[in-house]
């Protein structure tokens, strides 16, 4: 399980140009394009608050807990929307932008979490969190399905009956590569090997779910499958509008001398992070979208009900 140091290392740096380039409470996972590419990346992130919360049966009143709730967009749409919402991370910026934002979040980890803290609610969301729950050392411990089990265990705790647990996540994809051999910092650019190495940088302490079928197969003592679709082909259109928007915002910041603040805050993290020009490196060479082109990584999106 990503510690709260990995997670602020994956995020914290991100802060400022992520909020300015995309928004205050921005999401930041895959878009709901459905087939349908000319839609802006705004459009289809709420296009996907409003097809997760028909698909939870949402109603003005519903208490929902958000695992993972990042810069907190879909907390805002669900309090907009009437209901009570709870976001749950392990970056302290993030927690801080959200409560900037009159949000409701703990900067809590889910599994130092139960009932008596966190009571009952009527449906769950985990969107792009669940990629964080095991390390490479659990996995090669073997230790990735009972994670995955104990997460399961704790949603259908926290729901009653009936309610709805919406799962959005990165697996692999057309192959488990081995952590070590597959993925080598010294190896060509351009290689899958080489990628491999700078996204292992990029997210410490996390190691992605085998498929669709490890996790459906977790979930099946707790949940009733409700439906899945594959979200490959619109993660690869959002990450190509985040680079744009991204870009856009960098040659502002530099065109702009009250926003060279955000620049040096920038450049310090490669003082403060060992791993930070790989993180750069990756962000530059679009190692995020090459992976999803190129099938190494896959997409899920999974709704589940209580037994
Ligand atoms: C990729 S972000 C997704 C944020 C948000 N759901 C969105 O779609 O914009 C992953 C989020 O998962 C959170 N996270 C990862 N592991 C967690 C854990 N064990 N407990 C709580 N939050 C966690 C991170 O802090 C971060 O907010």
């Amino acid at each position: 399980m990503a510690t709260q140091d990995e997670i602020s290392l994956t995020y914290d740096w991100m802060d400022d140009i992520f909020r300015l380039s995309l928004g205050e409470t921005a999401d930041i996972s895959g878009a709901y394009y459905d087939g349908d590419y000319s839609k802006t990346l705004e459009q289809a992130q709420q296009d996907k608050h409003e097809w997760i919360l028909e698909g939870i049966n949402f109603r003005p009143g519903f208490r929902v807990l958000d695992v993972g709730s990042g810069w907190g967009n879909l907390l805002s749409a669900i309090k907009r929307k009437g209901g009570y919402e709870l976001g749950l991370t392990l970056s302290p910026v993030q927690a801080q932008s959200c409560r900037r934002n009159q949000l409701e979040v703990m900067l809590k980890d889910w599994k130092d979490l139960g009932l008596k803290v966190l009571g009952r609610f009527d449906s769950i969301i985990s969107i792009g969190a669940f990629e964080h729950f095991c390390s490479i050392d659990e996995y090669l411990r073997g230790a990735q399905q009972n994670i995955y089990a104990k997460f399961f265990r704790f949603c259908a705790s926290h729901l009653s009956q009936g309610g709805r647990l919406y799962l959005q996540t990165m697996t692999w994809g057309k192959m488990v590569p081995d952590p070590y051999k597959d993925a080598r910092i010294n190896a060509r650019e351009g290689t899958d090997e080489k990628i491999l190495a700078r996204l292992r940088l990029f997210y410490p302490g996390s190691w992605l779910p085998l498929g669709k079928e490890q996790i459906v197969e977790c979930a099946l003592p707790f949940f009733e499958l409700i439906d899945e679709n594959n979200g490959r082909l619109d993660y690869i259109q959002t990450r190509k509008e985040w680079r744009k928007a991204a870009d856009r915002c960098f040659i502002d910041c530099l065109r702009d001398p009250s926003k060279w603040t955000v620049i040096g805050k920038l450049g310090l993290n490669f003082f403060k992070d060992r791993d930070f020009a790989h993180r750069l490196k990756s962000y530059l060479c679009n190692d995020q979208r090459e992976v999803f082109e190129r099938r190494i990584f896959d997409h899920h999106r999974i709704l589940f009900e209580k037994k």
